[in-house]
């Protein structure tokens, strides 16, 4: 089986471990040191025989133009989430070519994360810490915030995503109540996860800490409005490791600047260099790390490399991307 890694130099270091890398050369016929950035420089004869591609961030579009000249290309392997730069229409055009990512990898840290983040959110923790740093003496927290801690709280969870549904899984070990609002996702599916399924307004009202969890498509642009913002208790948290777009930005900034909304968003690479919210008190925010880095990078190449063996083995693969529902998933 003829892999080719089409991917920016050295990444392929970043994604496989050196015994991934052994194991990678074992399973395929590939040069393992070896990638093609860009594949229109990999000459015809070469691209010829190739049935596997293997890319990654940074991949080049494997469009109708390399598609012509890849006529035994079988299978897009993604070390990485998204196929959606990577993987244009013009492969689901074609036909037969099966294509996975590594998109149910990156969910582990994601949800991870997010967990740690809502529960330190329960626990008021940016606002203790912003009080204790401001006052310089400890002070009684429950008498500065009632409300405070994880004993019964209401958990939001907007979108039973990959990355939501992990998260609930997580939650179930707590004592908190968990709220899910998805439009494609059912009462009793919802159930199964030990949460709750509601309407947004009912879910904003009533969350101690809503997670957005929805994927970055159309539809989802703006829905969390400065209306539903509005309907969160004064002193609860909004935590966003999705995708700025999907957020009122304006809308959440005057509730954190006004010290009403607590949030966490580790999303905004494109936050201005004298945006209030960098020094809000009730703001966290982290340059998008919740996703996999460094050590978990291992992870997405395992997965990788667990479609790489399943294509060996002529077996079907364990986290196929279904080009029909491209526009709903992240
Ligand atoms: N911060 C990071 O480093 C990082 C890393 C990976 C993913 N993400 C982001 O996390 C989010 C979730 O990723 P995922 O892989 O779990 O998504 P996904 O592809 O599994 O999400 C698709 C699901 O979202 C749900 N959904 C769609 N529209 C919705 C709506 N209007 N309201 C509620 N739910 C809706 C549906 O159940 C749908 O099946 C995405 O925005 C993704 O880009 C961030």
């Amino acid at each position: 089986m003829r892999a080719l890694l089409a991917m920016p130099s050295g990444l392929q270091h970043r994604m496989f471990s050196p015994g991934q890398r052994e194991e990678l050369a074992r399973l395929a016929e590939i040069d393992i040191e070896r990638t093609a950035p860009d594949l229109t420089a990999v000459p015809d004869a070469e691209l010829a025989t190739v049935e596997v591609l293997v890319t990654g961030w940074g991949s080049p579009a494997v469009d109708a133009a390399a598609l012509t000249r890849l006529p035994r290309l079988r299978a897009i392997v993604h070390t990485a989430g998204t196929v959606r730069f990577t993987v244009p229409d013009a492969v689901w055009e074609r036909g037969g070519i099966t294509v996975t990512s590594a998109t149910e990898a990156n969910a582990v840290p994601v949800a991870e994360y997010a967990l740690a983040h809502i529960l330190l959110a329960g626990k008021r923790a940016r606002a203790q810490e912003a009080r204790y740093r401001r006052l310089r003496r400890p002070e009684h927290a429950a008498a500065s915030d009632p409300g405070i801690g994880n004993h019964g709280a209401v958990v939001g969870l907007v979108g039973a995503s990959r990355i939501g549904v992990l998260v609930a899984e997580h939650l179930r070990r707590f004592d908190v109540e968990v709220l899910i609002t998805d439009p494609y996702v059912g009462a009793e599916r919802i159930a199964e996860l030990g949460a709750t399924k509601v309407e947004p307004e009912e879910l904003y009202a009533r969350s101690d800490v809503v997670s957005l969890h929805a994927p970055d498509v159309p539809s989802t642009r703006g829905m969390v409005s400065q209306e539903l913002l509005a309907l969160m208790r004064d002193g609860t948290t909004f935590v966003n490791t999705a995708r700025p777009a999907l957020v009122d930005l304006d809308a959440l900034r005057d509730e954190v600047v006004a010290g009403r909304l607590a949030a966490v968003l580790d999303v905004y690479d494109d936050l201005a260099a004298d945006d209030p919210l960098w020094d809000a008190p009730l703001a966290t925010i982290t340059p998008h790390i919740a996703g996999s880095l460094g050590n978990e990078l291992h992870r997405l190449g395992g997965a990788a490399l667990e479609e790489i063996r399943r294509l060996a083995a002529g077996e079907p693969p364990r986290w196929p991307v279904d080009g029909n529902r491209r526009d709903l998933t992240a």
